[in-house]
């Protein structure tokens, strides 16, 4: 999936950039680093960190692992909490960035993948992986990657949106058909959300709990940010012409001026245990 990977204040060029680590080359680190910075700051989004850190209630001296670590913000605060906190993180500028962010943390940030995770069987206590299935090849097999680093007895959090979720007014239907089509078309796993349980009990994990949120963008969103992601990049796909993506645009801020603009996006979260030995 494609995310803007510049702050697009409006009138601005919009760059998109992508997590998908086949597209790393192209993606600008300081661009990836502020999206995942808005994104943070976004209510759903926290909520569903603050759920999962309540699930994988982690002990100190545990190791917990967080796979596609970003800039390193859940791989800190297990820091913090005195875990062995090891982020693993595909882009090298977003180890690096993370590194930066938290120099006094103990914090470590590795090099690998969802599916080939560079750590011994059952040698973990705890893994978490936000918002990183979605851009993957093999969700499943690093579902079941994830199981086998986990020691019995340890806790998962997948966090993931569902690109079906996605609603936006005021928009031609026909138009935003095609534009949600083509956006869909283009990501690795655009309905990860709805995968998670079944990606878990498939590794023979038990789920303990499921929770999702809902991202509403504030009506100063109808000049930046996910809306011009999607009619930027759906018109440079050849999906809509340059006419419907500058109606789109003009329709949705003319409603944000009177408070009539709606985007939201749901993403899910489900916990899961590895059955403690008998
Ligand atoms: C949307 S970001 C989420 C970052 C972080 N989990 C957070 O909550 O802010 C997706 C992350 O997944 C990483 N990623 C992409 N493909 C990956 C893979 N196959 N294995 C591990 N990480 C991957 C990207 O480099 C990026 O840091």
């Amino acid at each position: 999936m494609t995310e803007m990977t510049a702050p697009g204040e409006p009138g601005a060029e919009i760059q998109i950039g992508s997590f998908k680590i086949a597209d790393a080359a192209q993606s600008d680190t300081a661009g990836m680093a502020f999206v995942l910075d808005q994104m943070a700051l976004r209510p759903a989004v926290q909520t569903l960190k603050a759920w999962a850190l309540e699930q994988l209630a982690p002990v100190a001296g545990e190791t917990a692992v967080d796979v596609g670590s970003g800039t390193g913000e859940d791989v800190a605060a297990f820091a913090e909490l005195g875990l062995r906190a090891i982020g693993v993180e595909p882009s090298a500028g977003l180890r690096a960035e993370a590194v930066r962010r938290w120099p006094d943390s103990k914090a470590e940030f590795v090099d690998g993948l969802s599916d080939k995770l560079p750590f011994d069987d059952e040698s973990v206590d705890v893994v978490r992986c936000e918002r990183v299935l979605q851009h993957v090849d093999d969700p499943a097999g690093s579902v079941r990657e994830m199981a086998r680093i986990l020691r019995p007895g340890g806790r998962i959090v997948l966090i993931d949106t569902d690109w079906q979720t996605a609603i936006v007014h005021p928009a031609d239907p026909e138009v935003l058909q095609r534009m949600v089509a083509s956006f869909l078309a283009e990501a690795a796993n655009p309905y990860s959300g709805r995968l998670l349980r079944g990606q878990l009990a498939d590794a023979g994990l038990e789920i303990i709990g499921e929770s999702a949120s809902t991202w509403l963008e504030p009506q100063s969103g109808a000049h930046q940010g996910f809306v011009s992601m999607m009619h930027v990049r759906a018109q440079q796909s050849g999906a809509i012409t340059a006419a419907e993506a500058e109606a789109f645009a003009q329709g949705i801020v003319e409603a944000a001026d009177r408070g009539a603009f709606h985007l939201s996006l749901t993403m899910y979260a489900v916990s899961a245990v590895k059955a403690p030995v008998a």
